[in-house]
């Protein structure tokens, strides 16, 4: 029997990718997302596509390209598709030497300014599951709360593919991600299970709103003004001549001493006559001037 069906069920696969075609969707993708998929990435974007395919029971490139743009269920189906299509990787306190210069220089310097009853607004830009924007409310609760004069802070937290944003509102982590989180972080910042499993308490939920918003157009957005942006490890994916833009509309959004992290070597050329480059070989942040 599985000699007889093995023939039918390949036919029912999605075929063969030719270039034409991957051009086309590596297109979709750009003009949607931002996202370049070079030619080299080709099997990354077949992958995901054919993966999403076989799930919602397409099995030819053209009908299921037709539907995403004309279809009833066009708008869904492209929303499922994104998660597919981009790179979700993340970990919990990623870029040591980032969140260093926030806690150790960065801070003093904006609470010694920022009026008592200010409180701080920061943003995780491309959040996706979480771990990055928890990772920001573990350290401003540390440095902002901890103190005689406590503060306030909020967080909002963006991405484009909303799977990725339903599994970091729930805040819940598997055990074996415990160890990404410093010890002296965990008693007040996790509940964690007897088999290590773990939830950001709520004290902190409550601190991040996550929403949906394509970066291409955050500008756009009814995001406040901010003093703290995080964008790590999202910008790679965009195309060089495209990185300048984005990041002006992220320093259009950044309050006076308001902080703007990248990741180091993401992006060497960019400047902004109101922003200042932070000095630091391991990390790439600019100051926006008072
Ligand atoms: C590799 S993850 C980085 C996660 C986190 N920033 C970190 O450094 O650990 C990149 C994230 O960017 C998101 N992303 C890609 N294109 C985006 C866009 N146009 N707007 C918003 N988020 C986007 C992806 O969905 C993905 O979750």
């Amino acid at each position: 029997m599985s000699m007889a069906l093995g023939p039918l069920l390949q036919s029912l696969e999605p075929g063969r990718m030719d270039d034409a075609e991957f051009q086309r969707w590596a297109r979709l993708l750009e003009t949607r997302t931002g996202v370049t998929v070079p030619p080299e990435r080709k099997p990354f974007l077949v992958t995901g596509l054919r993966r999403r395919m076989r799930e919602a029971g397409y099995t030819d490139y053209h009908s299921y390209y037709d539907e995403l743009l004309d279809g009833a269920r066009g708008p869904m189906e492209w929303a499922a598709l994104v998660d597919h299509l981009t790179v979700h990787e993340t970990r919990f306190f990623r870029h040591q030497p980032s969140l260093s210069l926030i806690r150790d220089q960065w801070l003093p310097e904006w609470s010694r300014h920022a009026p008592d009853e200010q409180s701080l607004h920061a943003l995780s830009v491309g959040c996706s599951t979480g771990e990055e924007a928890y990772t920001l409310a573990m350290v401003l609760d540390e440095a902002l709360c901890g103190v005689d004069a406590p503060r306030r802070f909020g967080i909002t937290a963006t991405d484009v593919s909303q799977p990725a944003l339903a599994v970091a509102r729930q805040g819940a982590y598997p055990a074996h991600r415990l160890s990404e989180i410093p010890q002296q972080y965990r008693a007040d910042a996790l509940d964690i299970d007897a088999d290590g499993a773990f939830r950001i308490c709520e004290r902190l939920r409550r601190r991040i709103g996550f929403a949906c918003v394509n970066l291409l157009h955050a500008s756009r957005a009814p995001l406040r003004q901010l003093d703290l942006i995080y964008c790590q490890n999202v910008l790679i994916y965009f195309a060089r001549e495209r990185r300048g833009e984005l990041l002006d509309g992220l320093a259009r959004l950044l309050r006076p001493r308001g902080l703007l992290v990248l990741g180091a070597g993401e992006t060497t050329q960019w400047s902004h006559p109101q922003l200042t480059r932070t000095s630091g070989r391991q990390t790439l942040a600019f100051l926006r001037n008072p």
